[in-house]
């Protein structure tokens, strides 16, 4: 039987994964305990999955995750409190119904703002008082650099509407509502890639400058067999270290492809993808030990090839990012990671 994950990184970090409720029973229930000491929910404490309608909270599904991770000594982060997907309408719709990021009246979009923001600080103060003493990591926001579009923030509703006050405002609520235990991330994707990075950084910067309680950044670290380098993954991690923030690499995977590729390999992943896929887990794994001092944990996004968001997106195909196969087997990569 392959040793222990988590238990191989004592030293360094802990090891993590990303579940729904119904994996907290049966097999990846087993391999969960076997091999990580540290959880997040996939999907059910996303805002649509915790309020319904506004003042309306769902909390069972989460619920089971935080009870799961107590009954087996597992550390908890939270995944995510403000997001431009995965969010229920009724945030961005003013008292008369219409969608706040239609309004072009001066006064009426000022009001929007308002309300919006004082939603936002409910909420937040709603759902951090409930987990502040279960959960010591939490995704403030998920995604908001878009190099792309205006002024490199992403043009979801939040920013339309509110500027990037919203992440002011919800940085400021999770601190007053949890206090100054808890730690507090923004987190994204491709924060590797230099027009991101940089601009994430300008962005954190002048939030620190203002006060706003920010204290790491979390890197998604949706990776494949090719890129990004690992290189770049740990020079993104001491830009912000040297800032004075933490890092924590949030939801890393390993795709067989590469962007925009959306060929299939067929039902069999061949072996020598696998070694490649070994080979570049033990590269970065290697790195992470190497720098430990830049980060504060590794989150994987599932715990094995059966289940992960990559196999319905970008297409549907046969993907293998994880450690363990379908069978819950480990494969070349966890050997890669845990040999050392
Ligand atoms: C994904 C989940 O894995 C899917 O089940 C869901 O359908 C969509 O969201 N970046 C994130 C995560 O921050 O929340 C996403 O999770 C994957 C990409």
């Amino acid at each position: 039987e392959a040793p222990p994950l988590a238990a191989a990184y004592a030293d360094y970090f802990p090891i993590g994964a990303a579940v729904e409720p119904d994996q907290l029973e049966g097999p990846a229930a087993d391999l969960l305990k076997r091999h990580v000491n540290w959880l997040v929910a996939e999907n059910v404490m996303k805002p649509d999955a915790i309020a319904p309608a506004e003042g309306t909270f769902t909390w069972e599904r989460a619920d089971r995750i935080v009870a799961f991770a107590k009954a087996n000594g597992m550390g908890l982060r939270f995944h995510t409190l403000v997001w431009h997907s995965q969010t229920p309408e009724w945030f961005f719709r003013d008292e008369a119904g219409q969608a706040m990021a239609d309004e072009t009246d001066a006064a009426g979009r000022e009001a929007n703002k308002k309300l919006l923001l004082k939603r936002l600080d409910s909420y937040i103060t709603a759902v951090v008082s409930r987990y502040k003493d279960d959960i010591s990591s939490w995704d403030v926001v998920n995604e908001v650099i878009e190099p792309g579009d205006p002024d490199g923030m992403r043009a979801s509703d939040w920013y339309k509407i509110t500027g990037t006050e919203f992440i002011e405002t919800a940085f400021r609520a999770a601190r007053k509502a949890g206090g100054p235990e808890l730690k507090l991330y923004i987190n994204d994707y491709g924060t590797d890639n230099p027009e991101k990075r940089d601009r994430l950084y300008e962005l954190v910067k002048d939030m620190l400058a203002k006060g706003v309680p920010i204290d790491g950044v979390g890197h998604q670290t949706h990776i494949n067999l090719d890129y990004p380098s690992v290189e770049s993954i740990t020079l993104s991690m001491e830009k912000f270290h040297a800032l004075g923030l933490d890092n924590q690499i949030t939801e890393l995977d390993m795709s067989l492809y590469v962007y925009n590729d959306l060929s299939d390999v067929g039902p069999v992943v061949p072996e020598d993808i696998l070694q490649r896929q070994a080979a570049r887990y033990g590269e970065l794994f290697a790195a992470l030990r190497d720098r430990k001092e830049l980060l504060s944990g590794v989150m994987f996004w599932g715990i094995a090839d059966d289940h992960t968001w990559l196999s319905t997106f970008p297409t549907e195909r046969t993907e293998a990012p994880m450690l363990f196969d379908r069978q819950h087997q480990p494969k070349p990569a966890f050997q890669a990671v845990t040999n050392f």
